[in-house]
């Protein structure tokens, strides 16, 4: 992560292909493409790669939650339950339908507690989102059965960890729905762009057609087309998709970098007292985008995040004082700001947050160091960033 290090010839010449016909929508103008169809081409290409029934290609990965959430029924007064620690997209993708994001902690998988999920269930709950955070993922087996047993629906936000996969299955292919982000920052990236996937063919013909205004799509003249239900634009354009069907073919070598780099890192600081790893569960497979260790206590981690950038180690972050993933730092989200009036259950759910204590997650968040692995670095690079990185934690820690 992210694919952007390597663009190659390969996405200019999708690209070009693009600018050559000039077409740059991804539905109509049938004749004038001359048979270049980036979107529908990247579409087959997830479907192939995650082995699932179909791929609906949107704007973004905050789209690709909303419209899942949305192609399922979610809605007005419907409670989501996310975790603490994700992007603010999670939280921002429910709040736009309407429903109530509900949070809870995480354990140390730094994703949903099994547990804690169960706890917050209320006669309210539809969904439960998995958010698979830095590389690996969830307990996946056990927040399935909370799901079936409440009868909610699964949904599984696999924007940084594509390439994970739990017992051979692919991330993002296990619940009934996942998303992915192909934002610039992604291993796989589009510019801008997102998808979901599912193999149900009810949500899919909801998430294709509420993604253009409710287009139901049917015919080759787009005016004639008619409007089952209310829909939202959250197309991706041509272009976009372009640069992503050349990269998607491009996942193994990248996957293959980033187990490269991540594996010389991890060994490097495996055997250093009072350093130690997620917990990915049983049959699961990282991703290796992010390498996420912990240290014993809050302290000693706010001394190895602080001696990484005072040292030129760059891109490893300490998400307990970041603004973009953990809680804590999220008072825009507990004071309810918003440009325009939101309803008075979301607002009581959000006000709550205030008070709300969640010391499980800070516990782990507070200790995790969470280092993005690159795909530009060479070999001596990695291998002096490993060895800088173990003194640098061996010194904090002794
Ligand atoms: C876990 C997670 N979900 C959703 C998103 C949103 O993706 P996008 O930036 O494409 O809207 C991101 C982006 O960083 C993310 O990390």
């Amino acid at each position: 992560m992210p694919g952007f290090e390597l663009f190659s010839d390969l996405e200019r010449e999708q690209v070009e292909d693009v600018l050559d016909n000039g077409v740059l929508m991804r539905y109509g103008f049938d004749g004038m493409r001359k048979g270049h169809w980036k979107a529908k081409a990247l579409e087959a290409e997830l479907q192939h790669t995650f082995k699932v029934d179909y791929a609906q290609l949107v704007s973004s990965g905050t789209a690709a939650v909303s419209v899942a959430l949305a192609s399922a029924g979610v809605g007005a007064g419907d409670e989501v339950i996310m975790p603490t620690f994700t992007f603010v997209a999670s939280f921002e993708a429910i709040i736009m339908l309407g429903a109530v994001p509900v949070l809870v902690d995480i354990d140390d998988t730094l994703t949903l507690d099994p547990a804690a999920v169960e706890a917050a269930i209320t006669a309210k709950t539809k969904a439960v989102m998995v958010v698979q955070m830095c590389g690996s993922m969830g307990d996946m087996k056990a927040l399935r059965k909370v799901c079936d047993k409440h009868g909610l629906i699964f949904v599984e936000d696999a924007c940084q960890a594509i390439g994970g996969s739990y017992h051979g299955k692919s991330l993002g292919s296990i619940a009934d729905f996942g998303c992915f982000s192909f934002d610039f920052v992604k291993t796989i990236t589009c510019g801008e762009g997102g998808a979901v996937i599912t193999n149900n063919p009810e949500y899919y013909k909801n998430a294709d057609h509420f993604s253009d205004h409710g287009h139901d799509h049917v015919g080759k003249d787009r005016g004639a087309e008619t409007h089952p239900f209310l829909g939202y634009n959250f197309r991706i354009s041509e272009l976009h998709a372009a640069v992503g069907l050349a990269q998607i073919k491009r996942l193994p070598e990248f996957l293959d970098i980033q187990k490269k780099n991540f594996t010389i890192i991890r060994n490097a600081i495996a055997q250093i007292p009072g350093v130690t790893f997620r917990r990915v569960p049983e049959g699961g497979i990282e991703s290796c985008a992010f390498l996420n260790f912990f240290l014993p206590d809050l302290d000693s981690a706010r001394k190895v995040s602080t001696a990484f950038m005072e040292n030129g180690i760059d891109v490893c972050f300490h998400y307990y004082d970041n603004n973009w993933h953990y809680v804590r730092k999220w008072q825009h989200l507990s004071a309810a700001k918003s440009l325009y009036p939101l309803s008075t259950e979301i607002k009581t759910a959000l006000v709550k947050l205030q008070n709300k204590t969640f010391e499980q997650s800070d516990d782990f968040i507070g200790r995790n160091i969470s280092c993005l692995i690159k795909l530009s670095w060479t070999e001596d690079e990695v291998r002096a960033r490993a060895d800088k990185m173990a003194q640098l934690i061996s010194n904090t820690l002794s």
